[in-house]
């Protein structure tokens, strides 16, 4: 088997991280936060030294700010719904994944303005556009980093400008740029940013978080409501953080597993990983460079880019194709809209959609070489 859908979750993931869950659930397993006794301070301490690591990773000037959560969707759900509100205006790009547009549809109908700015062919934020559409009441700008569907990065620094000089924050997802690009939310100059756990951070499924600035994270009403272990005579969430945006008793086998596999990432080195991707993404785009049959998604070459390539197959059924890479080639591909209809309208590649290629950190020379002798084969 070759697994070529990294983008949807990594696999492997880092060595060990079985182990360390293990440890947790099996050697003492006690909560946080709801007592003084010996167990849960030693899993207290855990979380503690995993949330500063996390903060550390992604420039957070404050690990209180680092919140926990079930990974990006319910990182964003949390800042969109806890931010907007009737009267309000949202910012978004046409490259959002569902993880954005849903939660903007349902403020929409709630009274919330919403304007998708518009993206090129090649899926980079117009910042023309953009520049054109702030309002007074604009309250948040929502941006994806790296695209889920074709891997074109975000000017991210760039966007956060020109946000800040109208008095918006921007909010960035990281759903494909953790553990591929260094992030520094204070160099990118971010409001928040977003990150889940079982991509490319190389971590456990429904673990993640966000990032946030103390300002924008005063002005967050908290979506989910319940205990925290502290100020509990009160009826209302606490005033601080973390315990004002993490309610009830978290994924701490997860988080354990996180600070793991985050280690490994470090150890290996976020320049070596990417640099292995990036020339995995090169042998793809080569291999495919001469057939007329086969149409690249996006970023043609490598320049502003990850490793996540999309096909579009003029002469098959892209669905087609990802089984019989399945089936005839042992390769695993993700085909369909990959949860985003607006890049794949964007990208000119709706309602089609494409096959994805996302090579990870365990990914051969030799599973590409396979991959576009099957591409080349299909077409
Ligand atoms: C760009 C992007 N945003 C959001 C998500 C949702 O992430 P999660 O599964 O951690 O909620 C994904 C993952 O599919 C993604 O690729």
């Amino acid at each position: 088997m070759i697994y070529l859908d990294n983008a949807a979750g990594s696999s492997p993931k880092a060595p060990g991280l079985g182990q360390a869950m293990a440890n947790v659930i099996e050697h003492g397993a006690a909560n946080i936060n709801r007592a003084v006794n010996a167990a849960t301070a030693r899993t207290e301490i855990d979380i503690i030294s995993v949330r500063e690591k996390i903060a550390a990773f992604f420039g957070c000037p404050d690990p209180r700010y680092l919140i926990f959560t079930s990974g990006i969707t319910m990182s964003l759900n949390l800042l969109i719904k806890g931010l907007l509100h009737a009267g309000d205006h949202l910012l978004i790009s046409a490259m959002e994944h569902n993880a954005v547009w849903r939660p903007a549809n349902q403020l929409m109908r709630a009274g919330v303005a919403v304007d998708v700015v518009p993206c090129d062919v090649q899926g980079r934020l117009q910042l023309e556009e953009l520049e054109k559409r702030f309002r007074p009441e604009t309250k948040l700008m929502v941006l994806c980093h790296a695209s889920n569907v074709c891997g074109t990065v975000q000017d991210a620094a760039a966007v956060a400008k020109l946000c800040h000089a109208h008095g918006v924050p921007l909010a960035l997802d990281c759903a494909q740029t953790a553990g591929h690009l260094p992030l520094d939310m204070q160099e990118l100059g971010v409001d928040a940013l977003c990150f889940t756990g079982h991509k490319g951070l190389l971590g456990p499924q429904g673990s993640g978080g966000f990032a946030v600035l103390p300002e924008l994270a005063a002005r967050i009403e908290p979506l989910i409501a319940g205990g925290t272990g502290s100020t509990s005579d009160s009826g209302d969430m606490p005033a601080f953080f973390p315990d004002r945006l993490e309610a009830g008793t978290m994924n701490l086998p997860g988080i354990i597993g996180l600070g793991h596999s985050i280690s490994f990432v470090q150890s290996q080195g976020l320049d070596k990983l990417f640099r292995h991707e990036m020339a995995l993404t090169k042998l793809l785009l080569d291999g495919i460079a001469d057939n007329p049959y086969v149409r690249v998604a996006g970023m043609p070459g490598l320049e502003g880019r990850v490793g996540v390539v999309s096909l579009d197959f003029l002469r098959q059924d892209n669905a087609a194709v990802s089984m019989d890479l399945e089936q005839e080639y042992g390769i695993l591909t993700r085909c369909g809209l990959h949860c985003a209809p607006l890049a794949h309208r964007s990208l000119q590649t709706y309602p089609q959609g494409t096959v994805r290629f996302s090579p990870g950190w365990a990914t051969t020379e030799e599973d590409i070489h396979t991959a576009v002798q099957a591409i080349l084969d299909l077409a």
